[in-house]
């Protein structure tokens, strides 16, 4: 087994957050003034190039929002499908320009509505989608081929894709020119997020079975968003949030080449999904350093010869774990800065969070006031019209290099998990790293360091531990999302009537054919689109394949 690589953060003594001697939420320090010598030999053409061109350090369209805004896509998705269909209408009509859809814990970890492992979760973190009944309802009166949806799936992202271009097929749209992501990056769910089902091989065939069907059918479509989001929520920096999900992202790359794929066929349509947090200009200094480490491993490491292949596009969302129930409207202001963070680091897509989601999903008026945030950012507060505004400042800059720095060493220890890999280059060293906890264990000792020092205030949260209200009385009483209590019900008697009424015969062939395929290593997709057209559930084909691969279980690292 190989040791531990020591890197940076591995010890719990946080960097102090001391004012004195203040620190990135990486823990690099701030220097009181930055001047010229702050950027000693740097080498501005090599290191910035030109927006649109590599590395793309300065955004990855030569007009970036000259050209186009990014996409205002709010996370959405509550209750049944009527319900969450209202919802995504309400955006709509307000100005987003881009579906997101959030599922529930069942239909995420592939269980039906009616299956006891769902009984509390039916519609309550996100939509319940069971069928291709209801994934017609939860997209009823929207033109499929007029929109982009991202899907925010895991484990079930084959199935739910199989839902939404079965329903885009039935509406008469033209399946090739759908727009749109599954988020489709289970390594994130080993490490953070929970919401996996198979082993890893198995996942990752899932995952890459869907790199190589969508490069056919779905060319517009993406494929992936590799996540830093959800590590990030889960505690870690801002330097590991880039090192991890480009460890994650090179790990994908790697099983897609040795699926036998060119690089070039599907790259493109890989895209990226990161945190927008607190500090700032560290943000934007991560973003911009992302984008100018993916270009050169796409580039140096994997040989893309295609422009689009090197490109990091990505979706930020402002950071659901900064949210506090104290006093939620100051939440309106953090969810701005993180906002703007994001649009100055040059985000293809941005989700700003309600102000009230520390308490529930956010109301219609939490919506609004988020998404009006958006618009205010684009349309009055003058960022959008330059490229890159904050490229050559002395900071920023000096940031981007250390977080890059930083970042680079967490990459070689991970790959030092796998050494032994043929042709040496740690070719699955994040594989290894997870399966001994050092990724999770990483992020832990970030996530205890930060409640460290929030605990002892060396970490000032305002309404929380300093500026906090005298009394209840003076903290705001907001109303919040309900969902609907008999909606659970609703939703059982639903799936049991699709089951009674469709056909026996055509559905269990179906289903059969998704095992076979299963077994035999050929491609699922179009299997599972043709059982999802039979009327086949999510749960039901989750199940086939659970029967085939077996589930993940989580060992203990000690
Ligand atoms: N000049 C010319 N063309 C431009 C342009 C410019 N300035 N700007 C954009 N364009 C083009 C693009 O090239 C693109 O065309 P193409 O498809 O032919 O390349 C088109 O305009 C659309 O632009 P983008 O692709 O940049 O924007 P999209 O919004 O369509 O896509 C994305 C953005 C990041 C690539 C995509 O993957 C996406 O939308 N991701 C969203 C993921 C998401 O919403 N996730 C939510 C997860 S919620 C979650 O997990 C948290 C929960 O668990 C708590």
């Amino acid at each position: 087994m190989s040791e531990t690589p020591k890197t940076g953060s591995s010890n719990t003594e946080s960097p102090k957050a001391d004012p004195a001697s203040p620190t990135t939420s990486s823990g690099i320090p701030v220097e009181l003034v930055y001047d010229a010598k702050s950027l000693a030999g740097f080498d501005a053409a090599r290191e910035l190039g030109a927006p649109g061109e590599f590395p793309f350090t300065r955004g990855i369209q030569p007009t970036m929002y000259r050209g186009r805004l990014w996409t205002m896509r709010q996370y959405a998705g509550m209750g049944d499908a009527e319900e969450s269909n209202k919802r995504y209408k309400f955006l709509l009509a307000h100005g987003t320009k881009g579906l997101s859809v959030a599922f529930d814990l069942p239909t995420q970890i592939g269980y039906d509505s009616d299956d006891p492992m769902a009984m509390g979760e039916v519609g309550k973190v996100g939509v319940a989608i069971d069928s291709i009944e209801d994934m017609e309802r939860l997209f009823e009166g929207i033109r499929l081929d007029a929109i982009s949806t991202s899907m925010t799936i895991n484990a079930t992202a084959s199935i739910l894709l199989a839902l939404y271009v079965a329903v885009a097929r039935r509406a008469g749209a033209e399946v090739r020119r759908l727009s749109g992501t599954v988020q489709n990056d289970i390594l994130k769910e080993y490490i953070a997020r929970g919401t996996y089902i198979y082993p890893v091989r198995h996942a990752m065939r899932l995952v890459t079975d869907i790199f190589a069907w969508a490069a056919e059918e779905v060319p517009e479509w993406n494929t992936i968003s590799i996540s830093g989001y959800h590590m990030r929520e889960a505690g870690c920096t801002a330097v590991q949030e880039v090192a991890f999900t480009l460890a994650n992202g090179m790990t994908y790359v790697q099983a897609a080449l040795d699926a036998g794929l060119d690089v070039d066929a599907f790259a493109p349509r890989l895209s990226f999904f990161f945190n927008a947090h607190n500090n700032l200009l560290e943000e934007v200094a991560k973003f911009r350093a992302a984008r100018r480490m993916w270009a050169r491993v796409m580039r140096e490491r994997f040989g893309a010869k295609n422009p689009r292949s090197w490109m990091l596009r990505f979706h930020t969302q402002t950071a659901g774990s900064t949210l506090t129930a104290q006093q939620p409207e100051n939440n309106i202001v953090r969810t701005t800065l993180q906002a703007l963070a994001a649009v100055l680091g040059g985000t293809q897509s941005l989700h700003t969070n309600g102000f009230d989601e520390a308490l529930a999903l956010p109301t219609e008026n939490a919506a609004r006031i988020a998404l009006r945030t958006q618009q205010i950012l684009a349309h009055e507060s003058g960022v959008a019209q330059t490229v890159d505004p904050l490229a050559g400042s002395y900071y920023v800059e000096s940031l981007t290099d250390e977080i890059e720095r930083r970042a680079e060493e967490y990459l070689a220890a991970i790959a030092r998990f796998d050494a032994s890999s043929k042709g040496g280059g740690g070719k699955y060293g994040m594989l290894r790293a997870i399966e001994q906890g050092y990724v999770q264990r990483e992020i832990q000792n970030a996530a205890y360091a930060y409640q460290r020092d929030v605990d002892e205030k060396r970490a000032v949260v305002v309404g929380v531990n300093e500026f906090a209200s005298g009394s209840d009385a003076e903290e705001a009483v907001v109303p919040l999302q309900r969902i609907d209590a008999a909606l659970e019900q609703r939703q059982v008697e639903r799936v049991r009537a699709l089951r009674a009424r469709r056909d026996a015969g055509v559905h269990a062939a179906a289903l059969r054919g998704v095992e076979d395929a299963a077994r035999g290593g050929e491609n699922l997709m179009p299997r599972i689109l043709r059982a999802v057209e039979s009327y086949a559930t999510v749960g039901e084909i989750a199940n086939v394949l659970r029967g085939v691969f077996g589930e993940y279980r989580e060992s203990v690292t000690v």
